[in-house]
């Protein structure tokens, strides 16, 4: 029997901006259920890795496949509507709509109320401020709106940029406590981020990516130091 197609397969991706290209030859998989690490210096194109898979961006060669199904040619709504679900650096919500407008915006495949319902179940600060606009929400409660599109919108992949970026810790510890709720409950996850330690306490698997190649895919803890020394060593917070 043929073991299933993971959540996420990247194959050979080469992707860049004019002239530059960022990534060479990339290839990864996220399994089903699984949470992946994709850790690397600043410029080293993870960010530019996520938007190529939503759709965002072309990729010049290379295959994107979700659950087995090549979506290459799928814009970044058609990639949406298949279980994919981009929550970009500088959270990606909308300012000027209210907490709820943001959340119903996401319930294409719920209903709207047990949605919301279960959005506040996860973040109950958010309840109390459904009717104010989201721009009016302190960082991290904007933080906690945009993460929870995790689970309102029912996406089977998250891929997450920098979700703790200038965060007081007890709010990156319920945004990690809520991505980690997700995975659990069978949703498969991309996380970018900053806080090494963090991210490879949440993540069953590693990617490292450096000047837009794979030096490294494995489990955590079969990071060698020197590895994680030479690629993660400059990051925020070590292990
Ligand atoms: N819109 C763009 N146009 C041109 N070059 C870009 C653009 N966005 C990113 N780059 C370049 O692509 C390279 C990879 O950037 P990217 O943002 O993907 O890296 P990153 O790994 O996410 O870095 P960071 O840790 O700083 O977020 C960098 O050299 C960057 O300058
Ligand atoms: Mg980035």
């Amino acid at each position: 029997m043929n073991a299933p197609a993971p959540m996420l397969e990247i194959r050979g991706l080469t992707a860049g901006y004019g002239d530059a290209t960022v990534l060479h030859d990339v290839s990864l998989s996220v399994p089903h259920g699984h949470a992946v690490a994709l850790l690397g210096p600043n410029g080293a194109g993870k960010t530019t890795l996520l938007r190529v898979v939503s759709g965002l961006l072309a990729q010049r060669q290379g295959e994107v496949l979700l659950d087995g199904e090549r979506i290459t040619a799928a814009k970044p709504y058609q990639r949406a509507r298949r279980g994919l679900c981009h929550i970009p650096e500088g959270h990606g919500i909308y300012p000027s709509l209210t907490v709820r407008e943001n959340l119903v915006l996401h319930t294409w495949r719920k209903d709207e109320r047990t949605a919301i319902a279960r959005a506040v179940e996860h973040f109950p600060v958010l309840g109390q401020k459904l009717g104010r606009r989201a721009g009016e929400l302190s960082g991290g409660q904007q933080q906690m709106l945009a993460v929870v599109r995790g689970y309102v919108a029912d996406p089977r992949l998250v891929l997450v940029d920098e979700v703790s970026m200038g965060l007081a810790p007890n709010v990156v510890d319920q945004i990690f406590e809520f991505l980690n709720v997700i995975v659990r409950a069978g949703t498969s996850l991309l996380l970018v981020e900053q806080y090494v330690n963090r991210a490879l306490e949440a993540a069953d698997g590693v990617v490292i990516l450096t000047k837009g190649t794979v030096v490294f895919d494995g489990a955590p803890s079969a990071i060698a130091d020197d590895v994680f020394e030479h690629y993660l060593g400059s990051a925020t917070v070590l292990r």
